[in-house]
């Protein structure tokens, strides 16, 4: 019997790959799953051979009937907050839920809450934490390849939660995890638009500025093309990381250098790889590797843990944050539902053009 019993709640797209990744990573079984739709669950119960009696509709019904060690929260955004919290009051020893970790200041504060109350280890889906590209650009910048960063460039799409998070947690990794103190947003929503069943902006800007001075200028959603991306600037060199590749300069180099990266995924011994993996399966099995490390006290911490994610939603809320009370946002953000859900309930953000949408689960009747 494997010593890891594991549950997958929402049965979709990326579930699929957190279901390879537990294949393929030593210790760990899937024994059932849930999903609000039931066909949605029948037929990732019959690709991953779950018993049809082990086969849920709601989640808590799979906690309260099955012993299990950990989940994978691979549902729409808005059910990450409550699902990890439920399962860190049934005991869990291990939640790997899907980015973004919430939808608010608050849920993903009352998540690392619960975490803590039940010693719940909780890892949020950033997998470009694994990305060798990311893993050497942290080294060099960490080490003083480019002096201190000065500026950061990143643009993104398809809304802030969305993508927006893994490109604001890339930075926040690269440049070794700093606090950031301040940030000026922008952000625009004149049409209904929705994402995974969350209402979101057209689009939208966010200036931060971490501890040190260093200023990041994250787009999303803004007209192409955008910068690319992730730049960084210092006091004695740049660095751009354009997928798999660094390029960097400064007073060694002789113009723009690209740095060889010899492995395009770092990963634990204990996992075995899956032929033709790309992004974003390419780091899943090390994200569940590290958690049972993590889980087992072989390390202190998992690079994807929540609290990092955590700093990621704070800084996405005070984007929009910024742009409620015209002004700056200086942090800790004390403002604990989502600045955006505010404006749009308090008729700040009229929409122009009626009509819901959402670009990544239509509704049924969607003209878009
Ligand atoms: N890390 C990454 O790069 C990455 C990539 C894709 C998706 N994601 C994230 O994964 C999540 C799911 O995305 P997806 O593309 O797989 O969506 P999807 O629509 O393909 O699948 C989601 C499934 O969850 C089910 N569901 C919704 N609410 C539920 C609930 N309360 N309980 C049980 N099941 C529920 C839906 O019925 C659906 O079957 C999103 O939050 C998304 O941001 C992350």
């Amino acid at each position: 019997m494997a010593k890891y019993r594991i549950g997958i709640v929402g049965c979709g797209g990326i579930s699929r790959v957190h279901a390879k990744a537990y294949q393929n990573t030593e210790d760990t079984e899937i024994v059932c799953c849930v999903d609000i739709k039931e066909e949605a669950v029948n037929k990732f119960g019959e690709e991953f051979n779950i018993p049809e009696d082990s086969r849920y509709l709601n989640h808590n019904d799979m906690l309260e009937s099955k012993d299990l060690d950990i989940i994978s929260v691979c549902t729409w955004h808005g059910s990450h907050a409550p699902i990890t919290i439920d399962a860190c009051k049934a005991g869990l020893k291990g939640v790997l839920c899907e980015k973004p970790m919430a939808t608010s200041l608050g849920d993903a504060d009352a998540m690392l809450e619960a975490a803590e109350a039940s010693g719940t280890k909780i890892v949020i889906g950033h997998q470009g934490r694994f990305r060798s590209s990311n893993v050497k650009a942290r080294e060099l910048i960490l080490s003083g390849a480019i002096g201190q960063p000065t500026a950061v460039f990143r643009n993104s799409s398809d809304g802030l939660l969305n993508n927006g998070t893994h490109a604001i947690d890339g930075v926040r990794f690269i440049l070794g995890d700093p606090k950031a103190e301040w940030v000026m947003g922008q952000v625009s929503r004149h049409t209904d638009k929705w994402e995974r069943r969350v209402r979101i902006e057209d689009c939208c800007m966010g200036l931060i500025c971490f501890e040190g001075g260093t200023r990041f200028v994250m787009e999303s959603d803004l007209p192409k093309p955008g910068p690319p991306g992730p730049s960084v600037y210092g006091t004695e060199g740049s660095m751009k990381i354009t997928g798999e590749k660094i390029f960097l300069m400064n007073k060694d180099t002789d113009g723009w250098k690209e740095i060889k990266i010899s492995e395009p995924v770092q990963k634990p011994d204990n996992v075995v790889m899956q032929a033709g993996w790309s992004a974003p399966a390419e780091s899943s099995p090390t994200q569940v590797a590290e958690l049972i490390a993590w889980i087992e006290g072989k390390i202190n911490d998992h690079r994807g843990a929540g609290k990092h994610a955590r700093d990621t939603v704070e800084i996405m809320m005070a984007i929009y944050e910024s742009l409620r009370i015209h002004h700056p946002v200086h942090l800790p953000l004390k403002t604990k539902k989502s600045p955006l859900e505010l404006m749009i309930d308090g008729g700040a953000m009229p929409v122009t053009k009626p009509g819901r949408y959402d670009i990544r689960v239509p509704f049924e009747n969607q003209n878009k």
